[in-house]
């Protein structure tokens, strides 16, 4: 799904590039996607050891966007122009703010839902603002393998880090889930047989 993302949006070097939820588990892949293309990524999360672990994964620059003034911070990171493109996991109104600091022309990424719902846009700016806007609506084609086998292959290479915040046995997926609920895991949740 990553991959997908990031290869619609055709990263190029030097754009500047926010990922929200960017300690969940697309998170991780869209921040070292983006970095490997050599963009200026800024990852936005809650709470410092997110943070700390969004910038190990690449990120120049890490916002906690629990506070108040995040999209500020964001805005600062790119010298006041926005960012070019948005990965925008969170929704609700975390989504709606990022689309406040999406450049003019900038393309738009809205895959998901994690704060309740998708991001809040308002079309009329949207259309405004000539902004890309792109949901899940048209990701990976069923027995589409292309996407999987680049991904093993980047986690081979060492291109791609996994990161497996958790890993449970089974009988165990409603500590998982709660865990997952309480935002208290960066990364992959496994449950195993
Ligand atoms: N994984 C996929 O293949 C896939 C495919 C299509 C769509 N999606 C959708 O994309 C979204 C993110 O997927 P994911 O796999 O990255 O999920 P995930 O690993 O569970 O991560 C979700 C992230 O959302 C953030 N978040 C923000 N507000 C939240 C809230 N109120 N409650 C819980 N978490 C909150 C959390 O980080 P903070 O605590 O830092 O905010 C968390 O790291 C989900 O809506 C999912 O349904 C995922």
């Amino acid at each position: 799904m990553a991959l997908s993302l990031a290869e619609k949006a055709v990263l190029r070097p030097g754009e500047r590039v926010l990922v929200n939820a960017a300690a969940g588990s697309l998170g991780v892949w869209l921040v070292q996607l983006a970095h490997a293309a050599g963009a200026h990524v800024i990852g936005a999360a809650r709470g410092e050891w997110k943070l700390r672990h969004v910038r190990e994964m690449g990120a120049d620059v890490a916002v906690d966007y629990s506070e108040p003034e995040w999209a500020e911070r964001v805005r600062e990171a790119t010298a006041g122009a926005g960012v070019d493109v948005v990965f925008d996991g969170a929704g609700g109104q975390l989504g709606r703010a990022a689309l406040g600091v999406t450049a003019d022309g900038g393309r738009f990424f809205s895959y998901g839902a994690a704060s309740g719902a998708v991001a809040d846009l308002d079309a009329h700016e949207v259309e405004r603002r000539r902004v890309v806007l792109r949901g899940v609506e048209d990701e990976i084609a069923p027995g589409d393998w292309r996407l999987a086998d680049q991904a093993l292959s980047d986690l081979a290479t060492g291109r791609i880090r996994a990161v497996i915040g958790q890993a449970l046995p089974l009988e165990r997926a409603a500590d998982a889930h709660a865990a997952m609920a309480a935002r208290d895991v960066i990364g992959k949740t496994l449950l195993l047989p």
